[in-house]
């Protein structure tokens, strides 16, 4: 593959596992890709297993990320998580925007800026998730919705910051449903993402910056989905769930 950008595959384990269960988890995906180095591979965990999984991947080729944090530092925002918390763990990436936070936590583009904004002031890579729904792609609204996203999840960050920003394209429609964005039509949203990215910043940035597809990725698609021009990783919520198909999306991905 003569990507300059390196992949970067990252595990969503949304609200799942418990500490102990976490633990297994982790130390098999280690055993499964104990032998890559050509992938950057992040498990995202809960945040009440985040202290143990931390201390469970140090001196190994997994990276911690979280899956949200809050747009404020400490304070009276009861419930929350602030940036500096994550960074106690050794939190490298932080999944800002989810959909199902987007849907379910009504979090807004003006939201997830914030929160990216946030994230860099605390050296948080953001993983800024953008997708459109099955009623926007059947109403040919995809590139509308996903030039609104970009824009907004993205706005205010600097040049600087957005070198160090991942974007997740995953289409509601196909996370957790087993329906896969074909290639041709993860490919052409991706490099719909990347013209905006040049358009927004600069070619250079847009020519560095890592786009990840998300959306029942699994071992049978992975190299397919990874192997795209302008596909540089995956972000996965089911199939991360289990060690052993975790372990061989990224190894196909390869
Ligand atoms: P899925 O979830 O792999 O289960 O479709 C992906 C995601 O929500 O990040």
């Amino acid at each position: 593959m003569d990507k300059e950008r390196r992949l970067i595959i990252a595990g969503n384990w949304k609200m799942n596992k418990t500490v102990a269960e976490a633990l297994d988890l982790v130390n098999g995906i280690k055993r499964e890709v104990a032998s890559v180095k050509e992938v950057d591979i992040v498990v995202c965990p809960p945040f009440t297993a985040l202290s143990e999984v931390s201390k469970a991947i140090l001196n190994s080729n997994l990276r911690l990320g979280a899956q949200n944090m809050n747009e404020n530092g400490y304070g009276a925002f009861t419930g929350e998580i602030a940036a500096g918390m994550l960074k106690e763990f050794s939190v490298r990436y932080v999944i800002l925007g989810h959909s199902e936070r987007r849907q379910c936590q009504k979090e807004t583009d003006q939201l997830i800026s914030k929160k990216a904004l946030a994230a860099h002031g605390a050296s948080l890579k953001p993983i800024v998730c953008v997708g459109e729904t099955l009623a926007e792609r059947d109403g040919g609204l995809t590139e509308k919705v996903l030039d609104t996203q970009v824009r907004g999840s993205l706005a205010g960050l600097s040049k600087a910051q957005m070198e160090e920003t991942i974007i997740a394209y995953e289409p509601v429609w196909a996370i957790g449903t087993g329906k896969t964005a074909t290639a041709a039509q993860a490919q052409e949203a991706h490099a719909f993402i990347r013209r905006l990215v040049g358009k927004l910043f600069d070619q250079n940035i847009a020519r560095r910056a890592r786009i990840q597809y998300g959306g029942s990725v699994k071992p049978s698609n992975a190299r397919e989905l990874m192997g795209l021009p302008d596909v540089d990783g995956a972000l996965v919520g089911g199939a991360s769930l289990d060690d052993r198909s975790f372990g061989e999306i990224v190894r196909n991905s390869i």
